[in-house]
C-alpha cells in the first residue's frame, strides 16, 4: 500500500509569485519569509515524495460565485494554471496521479462525503505557489492530486467536517495499491483579511496557538465556529481549514505526529504567513 510520509504547509499569497519571478528571495521584505523553505526543500529531498495531495482553495480561477462546490477533488492527467491578473507569470503544467484521485473520490463518497470530482481542472496560485516554493528549481518532481476546500464564499465548511474530510482522504491514502510515497500539503493563512473595516487585521497569538495545536491536539480548532474562525483569524484567514484537513489526513496515516519545522513571519502583502513540516511518525 502506498504511503503517507508528512504533511506540509505554507501560506499562498500571489505577491509571492512575483517575487520569485523578480529573484527577490534576499530582499529584506522576503528574506524573513523565503528563509522558511530550505529545511522543508532538505526534508524533501531526503524523503522524496512521488505525489502530493494538496488541500487548497480556488480564488475564482477555476470555481467563480455562481458555481462553488464545498468540496471538489481533481481527477485530471493534467493541470494548467492561467493568468488571474495578479500579473503573476504563469507556470508550466503539472501532472495529475489519476489513479489516486479516483480512489480519494470514490472513498469520499463511500464515506458520504459528497464532492464535486474535476476530470478538467485550472489550478490557481494557492495549488501552484507551494509547489514551486517546495521545488523552485526545473520541473515539478511529484504528480499532484488537488483537494479544493471553499473558503471562499459563504456558507463554508465547518472545522470538525474538513477535518473529517481529511481523515478520510488519510484513509484512502492508506489503502492505495501502490508503493508510491505520498505526501499532504496544506495551502493558505494564517490570519489575514483582505476586505472591509478590519482589512490588515492579523491575530500572531491565534495564530501561534493554532501551529502548536496542530502537533498534540489537532481537534483544538474543530471547537469554533466558521464565524469564530473568521473572528479570530480573519475573513480570509479561514484558509487554516486547509492546514486542518492536512492534519486530519495525518491523523489516519500515524498514531502521532513530528513536527520539524516551523516558520512563522508577519506581514507578507495583508497575510501572516506561516510554513511548517510533520513527518508521521511510527
Ligand atoms: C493575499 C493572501 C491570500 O491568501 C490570497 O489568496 C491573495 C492575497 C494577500 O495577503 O495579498
Ligand atoms: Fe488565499
Amino acid at each position: 500500500m502506498a504511503q503517507l510520509i508528512g504533511g506540509l504547509g505554507t501560506s499562498h499569497i500571489p505577491a509571492i509569485g512575483g517575487a520569485i519571478h523578480k529573484g527577490l528571495q534576499n530582499d529584506p521584505y522576503w528574506k524573513p519569509f523565503f528563509d522558511g523553505f530550505p529545511p522543508i526543500r532538505e526534508w524533501l529531498a531526503k524523503e522524496k515524495p512521488d505525489v502530493v495531495v494538496m488541500f487548497y482553495n480556488d480564488h475564482g480561477l477555476n470555481f467563480f460565485l455562481d458555481k462553488m462546490p464545498t468540496f471538489a477533488v481533481g481527477a485530471a492527467p493534467v493541470y494548467n494554471n492561467a493568468d488571474e491578473g495578479w500579473g503573476i507569470p504563469t507556470l508550466p503544467p503539472f501532472k495529475g496521479e489519476v489513479d489516486l484521485s479516483w480512489h480519494i473520490i470514490n472513498t469520499l463518497v463511500d464515506q458520504a462525503f459528497d464532492i464535486v470530482s474535476c476530470q478538467e481542472m485550472l489550478v490557481d496560485h494557492a495549488c501552484t505557489l507551494p509547489l514551486k516554493l517546495f521545488w523552485p528549481e526545473g520541473e515539478c518532481p511529484v504528480t499532484i492530486v488537488p483537494v479544493c476546500i471553499n473558503t471562499v464564499q459563504f456558507p463554508l465548511p465547518k472545522a470538525s467536517r474538513v477535518y473529517a474530510m481529511g481523515k478520510a482522504v488519510g484513509a484512502a491514502i492508506g489503502s492505495w495499491a501502490s508503493d508510491r510515497k505520498v505526501a499532504v500539503v496544506a495551502s493558505g493563512g494564517l490570519s489575514h483579511q483582505l476586505d472591509g473595516e478590519r482589512a490588515g487585521f492579523i491575530n500572531k497569538a491565534f495564530d501561534l496557538q493554532f501551529i502548536d495545536s496542530l502537533e498534540s491536539n489537532p481537534e483544538w480548532a474543530t471547537q469554533f465556529s466558521i464565524h469564530e474562525i473568521v473572528e479570530k483569524a480573519g475573513t480570509q484567514g479561514v484558509e487554516l481549514l486547509q492546514w486542518l484537513a492536512m492534519r486530519g489526513a495525518l491523523t489516519t496515516a500515524a498514531p502521532k505526529v513530528k513536527r520539524l519545522h516551523t516558520n512563522y513571519h508577519i506581514p507578507i502583502s495583508n497575510t501572516a504567513t506561516a510554513a511548517m513540516v510533520l513527518e508521521a511518525v511510527g
